[in-house]
């Protein structure tokens, strides 16, 4: 196994399962905020009952069941074997929907179909060098078709490559994964060079309470 995928499967164990419903009483939903019941839904991605979209780094699948249950072909990847044992448990049976153990960019390589849409939750389009991921993900999209991610916004004048540690006991070294953290503009100015049109990043506003944290989503078409 990679390092990559021994630090993901790590940090799988360290995280809990999706709660069975959501505040509104829904089975599956849609999240791409790090707080419960927060921020859009699936409807960034503009896509209908019938479209392929791929979810890069998947974690446990519930954004992508979400996708399948409203009638999306929803294939989910992930480099880690944990997180897509627990996808696969929890979703098990959930007709049109696919999860892979994948890396990514070989994922999006090696795909022949294309998709509607392409997205990514904290997940894999944060931990991957954009030189490599959005060329990828332009190649697969299909024209018009959304790339949509989410992320932590930067820590201000952190830019760039950054390491992520994932804990381990309290005698072990922590695991390290890189992350590329850029200011929303420079997120615009990237996609836009790599031949995305409708380039837009923000950062979503933390809902009220003690957490100020907000979330950066970014949206562009292939
Ligand atoms: C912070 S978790 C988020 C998981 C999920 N999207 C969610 O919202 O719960 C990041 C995920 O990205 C996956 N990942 C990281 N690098 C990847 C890569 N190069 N290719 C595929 N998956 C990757 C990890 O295994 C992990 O499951």
């Amino acid at each position: 196994m990679t390092d990559t995928a021994i630090a993901w499967d790590t940090y799988s164990q360290q995280r809990p399962e999706r709660r069975p419903t959501n505040a509104r009483g829904e089975t599956t939903w849609f999240n791409w905020t790090q707080y419960p019941d927060h921020g859009p839904g699936a409807e960034l991605l503009e896509v209908d009952a019938g479209s392929r979209v791929l979810d890069l780094g998947c974690g446990k699948g519930g954004n992508a069941a979400h996708l399948a249950a409203i009638g999306v072909q929803a294939v989910g990847i992930d480099v880690s074997p944990k997180q897509l044992a627990a996808a696969r448990e929890r979703w098990a049976g959930t007709p049109q929907l696919h999860f892979h153990q994948a890396d990514a960019v070989r994922f999006l390589q090696q795909d022949r179909v294309g998709f509607d849409a392409v997205y990514s939750v904290y997940g894999a389009v944060w931990f991957v060098d954009p030189a490599l991921l959005l060329p990828a993900a332009r190649e697969r999209l299909r024209p018009g078709g959304r790339l949509v991610f989410s992320q932590r916004p930067p820590v201000e004048g952190c830019y760039g490559c950054q390491a992520s540690y994932i804990p381990r006991g309290p005698d072990d070294e922590p695991l390290v994964v890189k992350r590329w953290d850029f200011e929303p503009a420079d997120w615009e100015t990237l996609l836009e060079e790599h031949g995305y049109a409708n380039v837009e990043a923000t950062v979503l506003p933390a809902p009220p309470g003690n957490r100020t944290t907000g979330t950066l989503i970014v949206r562009a078409s292939a």
